[in-house]
């Protein structure tokens, strides 16, 4: 089925998925959000897709929030469910075991901010803004920003930004580790493909248990995390792609990840 709200092109196996309302800055309304659930979705089971670079069209913004024409109808049941519903698609985003990277193009508010956060690292133009503006309208965040920010950035930043609504502007974004890096915008996309054809080259499946370990590792206490990591050492153990990397590494040679 094809989709209203996003557009979708694989490129060497990179998934570029562009959420596509320029005109209301690619704000995330119900539609957009059970789009993006889809996509996800049938990514993280084509084996086609290796990695997910999200995206918003134009040249002004990533996501400028959520939709605050359809915030404005809410009442309290349907604020719960629609809060649930967003955080639900994006943890799925955050637990796809191939790696997602934001190229965040301008404006990410509110649940564009949000939406950055859950996918695995940011690479952002020089002309990019984050920002929680949320109490400015009278509300929290509602996509788990309130959750994301103080882990990416610690409590008190994460509590100046949440309070104060101010814009963050790109280079403090990177300085507080909000984003990986920043690049002019003219190199997004390919600092955006860098990034994940650095990636894209080591053992997939070591990968994927990467990803596993810190994000489901970060919510445990310190020796569950211990654990989770090394029962996922142990099946990296139990494949061939481990056998394939070390016996490249003593035969002086390049590993050949695919061929497994
Ligand atoms: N929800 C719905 N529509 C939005 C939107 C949002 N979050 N953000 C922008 N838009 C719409 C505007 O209403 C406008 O639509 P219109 O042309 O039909 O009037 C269009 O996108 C362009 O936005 P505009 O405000 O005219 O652009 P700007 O350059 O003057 O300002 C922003 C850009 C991002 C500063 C401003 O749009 C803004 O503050 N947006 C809301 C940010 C926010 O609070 N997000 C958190 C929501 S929880």
């Amino acid at each position: 089925m094809a989709y209203e709200h996003l557009k979708l092109a694989n490129e060497e196996g990179i998934l570029w998925i562009t959420i596509n309302r320029p005109d209301k800055l690619n704000a995330l309304n119900g539609a957009v959000i059970g789009e993006l659930d889809r996509a996800f979705t049938e990514a993280a089971e084509d084996d086609a897709v290796l990695g997910v670079a999200l995206t918003g069209a134009g040249d002004r913004a990533f996501v400028a929030g959520a939709d605050i024409a359809e915030l404005n109808t809410l009442g309290p049941e349907a604020a719960r469910e629609f809060a649930l519903r967003g955080q639900e698609v994006f943890n799925r985003i955050e637990r796809m075991t191939r790696p997602v990277v934001a190229a965040v193009n301008g404006y990410a508010l509110g649940g564009g901010c949000e939406l950055a956060m859950a996918c695995h690292m940011r690479v952002a133009s020089s002309n990019a803004v984050f920002g929680q503006p949320e109490v400015k309208l009278g509300l929290i965040p509602g996509f788990a920003g309130s959750q994301r920010l103080p882990r990416l950035v610690g409590k008190g930043r994460a509590l100046e930004i949440l309070l104060s609504g101010r814009n963050v502007p790109a280079d403090e974004a990177e300085r507080m580790g909000l984003v990986n890096r920043v690049v002019e915008p003219v190199e997004l996309t390919g600092a955006v493909v860098d990034l994940l054809k650095s990636i894209l080259r080591n053992g997939p499946v070591a990968v994927g248990h990467c990803l596993e370990a810190v994000n489901y590792g970060l919510d445990m206490a310190f020796d569950d995390g211990c654990l989770l990591e090394a029962t996922l050492f142990a099946l990296c153990a139990s494949g061939e792609e481990m056998k394939e990397g070390t016996a490249a590494f003593l035969e002086k040679r390049k590993p050949d990840f695919r061929r497994n």
